[in-house]
């Protein structure tokens, strides 16, 4: 049975909390684990990280957090159709961002550009909706909070119509995924680059299709 939670948008304005949510919920990311290998490292910068990303998200995509009281415990970000890969002028205000990740982790740029460079290519063809992340605290897991936030996502996947995918490290959360509906499209080994093991996951469309293109 799930807490009380209650899974609401967030706002920007709440971007640098779920910034931290996530990177307590990924610390131990085989990915993460991968770029920024000295824990005290992942420690600093995955909240620069995950601030950067969520506001380009918050900005073109759809982000729910769950909410225990007034404390951020899970956050889980999508993308409608078309706004995944970033475009030139989105990549472009998340530079000066990036200064502080750099700055907590010197080292983890060139892996950042593999990362960020296998995430575009496992893009499938075709109008889809991308989930890029979930995360909850870790004193939370498995108590079905994880399940009622993605969830809350895939009700607007499915009310589009479209399919959806999504790429992860961790054959843990493969099973997860597998859970909701997911399936298994393609892996990639270390022997691909120098990225952990990822695989690339997707739910097919449930039916009647809406505009691709349409906001909510
Ligand atoms: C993945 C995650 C969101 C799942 O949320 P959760 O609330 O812990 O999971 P739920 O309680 O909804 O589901 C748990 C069920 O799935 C199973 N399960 C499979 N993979 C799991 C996983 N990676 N984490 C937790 N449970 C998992 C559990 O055994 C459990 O099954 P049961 O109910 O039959 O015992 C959460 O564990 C998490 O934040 N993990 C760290 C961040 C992460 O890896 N995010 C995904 C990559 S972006």
């Amino acid at each position: 049975m799930s807490e009380a939670i209650d899974i609401v948008a967030l706002p920007g304005s709440r971007v640098p909390e779920a910034a931290d949510a996530l990177a307590r919920s990924l610390h131990d990311d085989p990915v993460f684990g991968h770029i920024f290998p000295r824990a005290r490292e992942r420690e600093r910068a995955l909240p620069s990280l995950w601030s950067l990303t969520l506001r380009d998200t918050v900005a073109f995509g759809v982000v729910h957090m769950a909410l225990m009281g007034d404390e951020i415990v899970g956050v889980a970000a999508w993308f409608r159709p078309g706004r995944f890969p970033l475009t030139t002028g989105r990549r472009l205000r998340c530079v000066p961002s990036i200064i502080p990740v750099l700055a907590n982790a010197p080292r983890s740029l060139p892996a950042l550009i593999r990362l960020g460079m296998a995430l575009e290519h496992s893009c499938p063809p075709g109008p889809m909706w991308y989930w890029q992340v979930i995360g909850l605290t870790p004193r939370l897991h498995g108590k079905g909070i994880g399940n009622r936030l993605a969830r809350a996502g895939l009700e607007l996947v499915d009310q589009a119509g479209l399919p959806c995918h999504l790429e992860t490290f961790s054959e843990r959360n493969v099973r997860w995924c597998q859970g909701l509906g997911f399936e298994v499209t393609a892996t990639r080994t270390r022997a691909d680059g120098d990225l952990p093991r990822l695989w690339k996951m997707v739910r097919p469309g449930k039916g009647a299709a809406g505009d691709p293109t349409d906001e909510p």
